[in-house]
């Protein structure tokens, strides 16, 4: 591995080691979301060391509303495709809503399918203390697993919305939660739309990496769904979305031109012609 996580590849993949070295480094990460082959490779040669194929999937590929209706068998082909489409990043599956909740012993089925059918290299739950026997299950059963904290998306209804978690009080029961993760072996937690100050809080009380999402810039490493990062996803985007690209802008541009062009007979053109 060269010195930095964020980096070109180096012959082998990213572990969950390499990132227990950067938090002692005190070095920043990100992590992206990927969907597919293209994409996952694209990202990996550009450096990224950590791919979650989340089941954000649930919208941004299959159109659901939520991530809720997003099945095992809907996400497996697509960590399949991450984990082929890439050399040097550790692809990170999420378990869908339903798939591990029951019990430690459903959980440690679910993630066997992820490791086995797809070749993932760790998988990624939701949910604190509730959890913390299914997290302890499967890292006793040798498979690394990414805690997700705070606004917990496979809860929505019960969280009544989309909204900003552990203020006030519920504040100290996120950085118990984020201890119970670290205790039950988790390598790492997403912190996803708490405060700020929160999630440095956390991120000083555990020794494990914290992964943000709308959780400020203290955390060990940030994420972002690539969509939201890129300009593609419709509607204003949340707060914490910084866009670095307007793709949907360029993909509507080269879409048109090639219609128009079609429409006209300008192409093809008789460079894009066999004889
Ligand atoms: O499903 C997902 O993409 C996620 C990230 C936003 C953390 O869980």
């Amino acid at each position: 591995m060269s010195d930095s996580l964020y980096g070109p590849a180096t012959g082998r993949r990213v572990t969950t080691k390499d990132l227990a070295a950067a938090k002692e480094r005190g070095e920043k990460w990100p992590m992206i979301t990927a969907y597919d082959a293209l994409t996952a490779r694209l990202f990996d040669d550009a450096g990224i060391p950590v791919m979650l194929v989340g089941d954000s999937a649930a919208m941004v590929v299959y159109g659901y509303d939520s991530t809720i209706p997003v099945t095992v068998d809907e996400l497996l082909p697509l960590v399949a495709a991450v984990v082929r489409g890439s050399r040097r990043a550790m692809v990170v599956a999420d378990l869908p809503f339903g798939s591990y909740q029951e019990s430690p012993q459903q959980a440690l089925a679910t993630a066997t399918r992820f490791m086995k059918e797809t070749g993932a290299h760790a998988v990624k739950l939701e949910g604190g203390e509730r959890v913390l026997p299914h997290v302890e299950f499967l890292t006793s059963a040798g498979i690394p697993v990414m805690a997700h904290l705070g606004l917990t998306p496979q809860s929505v209804h019960q969280l009544g919305g989309y909204k900003v978690q552990g203020r006030g009080e519920a504040g100290q029961k996120l950085i118990l939660d984020a201890k119970h993760m670290e205790q039950a072996g988790a390598f790492a937690t997403v912190l996803e739309v708490v405060p700020a100050d929160l999630a440095d809080a956390v991120t000083r009380a555990v020794s494990i990496p914290t992964i943000g999402i709308g959780a400020g810039s203290h955390t060990d490493a940030q994420v972002l769904v690539w969509q939201d990062m890129a300009g593609l996803t419709p509607g204003k985007p949340p707060k914490f979305v910084k866009q670095y690209a307007d793709l949907r802008s360029v993909l509507t541009d080269a879409v048109q031109t090639w219609a128009g062009e079609v429409v006209s007979g300008t192409y093809p053109g008789p460079e894009h012609q066999y004889s």
